[in-house]
């Protein structure tokens, strides 16, 4: 069992959490407005419960969701990345310039993969990239699944993360594809060979495979 800390309780963010407390683990919700996120914690059941940013912080917990507007990432990192920066932080968060703005552009023009900029705002060096390329409708209602199970991948920046990140793929029920180190998650980024793509992980092994050749 493990203490997850949701930052940004959205489409992505609510839908995570409720399925990692259905799998047993134990869920802080949390957003700019907790007090929305009630009903959201009544639904995802005893295991669960909606704090505010500064309370999932400092909760300790074993990992970190983020999955607000990539632009947040500016003002959470400034605010907590220097008490709270040595945190798993998985970021399932993808720079849209029309949603975010230039700092969004900036990224997306960078040498750098969109993770590589959350892993340096946080100053953590356990940072997962995952959860981002996956659609939320499939997020929600794909599953749980015991055959046909559809594949998430994910990039880690160490042993520790990549085990974190494993597990907590599997736990609700997809397989977990490791694609690499942070800087090899640029097939991930938005437009790039894997986003958008809910596939079963043969296919999506053969499409990762034909990126690098290519
Ligand atoms: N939707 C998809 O299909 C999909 C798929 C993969 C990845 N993503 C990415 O995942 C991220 C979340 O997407 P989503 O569709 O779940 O968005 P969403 O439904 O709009 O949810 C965003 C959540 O973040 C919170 N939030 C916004 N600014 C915040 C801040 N400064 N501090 C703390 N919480 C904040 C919002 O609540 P408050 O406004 O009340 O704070 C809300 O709970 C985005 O980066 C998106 O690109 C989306």
């Amino acid at each position: 069992m493990m203490k997850i800390g949701i930052i940004g309780s959205g489409h992505i963010g609510g839908n995570l959490g409720k399925h990692w407390a259905k799998a047993g683990h134990e869920v802080l919700f949390s957003s700019r407005h907790p007090k929305e996120l009630d009903h959201l914690a009544h639904e995802a059941g005893n295991n669960a419960k909606a704090v505010s940013v500064t309370e999932a912080f400092e909760a300790n917990a074993d990992a970190y969701l983020l999955a607000t507007p990539f632009k947040a990432i500016d003002q959470i990192s400034e605010k907590y990345a220097g008490e709270y920066g040595d945190k798993v932080i998985i970021d399932a968060t993808n720079p849209y310039p029309e949603r975010d703005g230039e700092m969004a552009q900036e990224v997306r023009n960078a040498n750098y993969n969109a993770t590589e900029y959350t892993a340096m705002k946080f100053n953590t060096a356990k940072t997962i990239k995952a959860f981002n390329t996956i659609k939320a409708e499939d997020l929600k209602n794909q599953a749980f699944r015991h055959d046909n199970k559809l594949s998430v991948p994910f990039a880690a920046q160490d042993e520790e993360s990549k085990t974190i990140g494993k597990q907590l793929i599997e736990d609700i029920g997809f397989d977990a594809y490791y694609v690499g180190s942070l800087s090899d998650s640029n097939i991930m980024d938005p437009d790039q060979e894997i986003y958008g793509k809910s596939l079963e992980i043969d296919k999506l092994k053969k499409l990762v495979i034909e990126a690098r050749e290519y």
